[in-house]
């Protein structure tokens, strides 16, 4: 027990880790941040990449605080006015926040509620939208801070976080050798690649050189742990039309959706899953590299749901050494370009 902070475990196997301040004013909490730094992220590295940090009201008033906060996690906050990003997610004053919001202009809307089931079921395909953030690019972000400003009950509008380290280290070693050499190609869900716009004969959008879906190996070393993750997503952020998998046969029944889908179902099993049941004020803090994400349903038209979110990036690993950002046009053409109806 540390006099200004405190820091508990959060979920199964060492998985998260919850930060507390004994103060909740804003400038306490940044010195205290800063004295401690160190030690954070040290405990978050070992907790697998998952912190939530509590009570952080005080970030309401002063969204730059969001951003300065950001800065301990990565050397570069990332500008969504520069990413692949619609503009009815940018945020009023930060062109570092991206709102979600079921909540015009954004209308962000929850997953449909897929079950009558009073439990909730977190693995795939039960729950819908496991992804990393923005893996449509090269690099993807490394780790995503999501600040919760308005929220629906507990039990309602979740994050789900599966760890996909153990989920890894748990595969069967012929499965993990044969993952070895095998890339997944990742793809924004707004471009006619998803697996539900494939299966419907939706047209596939001709895209500029910077919007092409990228590739990235489905084992993935983490460049602070050193073990090895499954890097996958979805079906609504992988390219289903020349993937998911590079070299495997494509398609949605193909050999690479069905790997996919396999893998996914391991990975997002009970046990490696931690369930975030939000408070106002809370900041969840998930490291992309190694984790995989997705929200519960909610009602939408009794609740209003408002999330700050920041991305940050700068140790994306070997695997992304010395690349230009490969969303960022080198012709001079607007970056959403062609897709502004996302
Ligand atoms: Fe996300």
């Amino acid at each position: 027990m540390q006099d200004a902070y405190r820091i508990t475990e959060l979920g199964q196997d060492g998985f998260g880790i919850r930060l507390e301040f004994k103060s909740g004013d804003l400038e306490d909490v940044f010195a205290t941040l800063a004295a401690n730094v160190d030690v954070i992220l040290d405990r978050f590295y070992t907790a697998r990449g998952l912190l939530v940090i509590k009570g952080m009201h005080g970030v309401f008033a002063r969204p730059q605080a969001l951003v300065e906060l950001s800065r301990l996690f990565g050397s570069e906050v990332e500008n969504y006015h520069q990413t692949l990003t619609s503009p009815r997610f940018f945020h009023d004053s930060e062109e570092e926040i991206l709102i979600l919001s079921n909540d015009p202009p954004c209308n962000h809307l929850p997953p449909p509620k897929v079950s009558r089931d009073d439990g909730l079921r977190v693995e795939f395909p039960h729950q819908p939208n496991w992804h990393s953030d923005q893996s449509y690019r090269r690099p993807p972000p490394d780790i995503t801070l999501l600040l919760a400003v308005r929220v629906p009950p507990p039990d309602q509008g979740q994050t789900l976080i599966a760890d996909c380290t153990r989920a890894c280290a748990a595969l069967k070693p012929q499965m993990r050798e044969r993952l070895r050499n095998l890339n997944g190609i990742h793809a924004p869900s707004w471009i006619g690649r998803s697996r539900e716009a494939v299966e419907q004969g939706e047209p596939v959008l001709d895209l500029l050189p910077h919007q092409l879906p990228q590739q990235h190996p489905l084992l993935r070393r983490h460049p602070v742990s050193g073990e090895d993750s499954l890097f996958i997503c979805e079906e609504k952020q992988m390219d289903f039309v020349d993937g998911p998998v590079a070299e495997l046969e494509v398609g949605p029944d193909g050999e690479g959706a069905r790997l996919i889908r396999e893998l996914l179902a391991h990975a997002t099993q009970e046990r490696f899953v931690y369930t975030h049941r939000w408070e106002v004020g809370d900041l969840l803090i998930t490291d992309n590299r190694n984790l995989l994400h997705c929200a519960t349903w909610y009602d939408s038209d009794s609740y209003s749901r408002l999330m700050w979110r920041t991305t940050v990036m700068g140790n994306p690993g070997d695997e992304y050494q010395g690349e230009e950002k490969s969303w960022i046009p080198q012709d001079g053409s607007q970056i959403m370009a062609g897709m502004d109806h996302a």
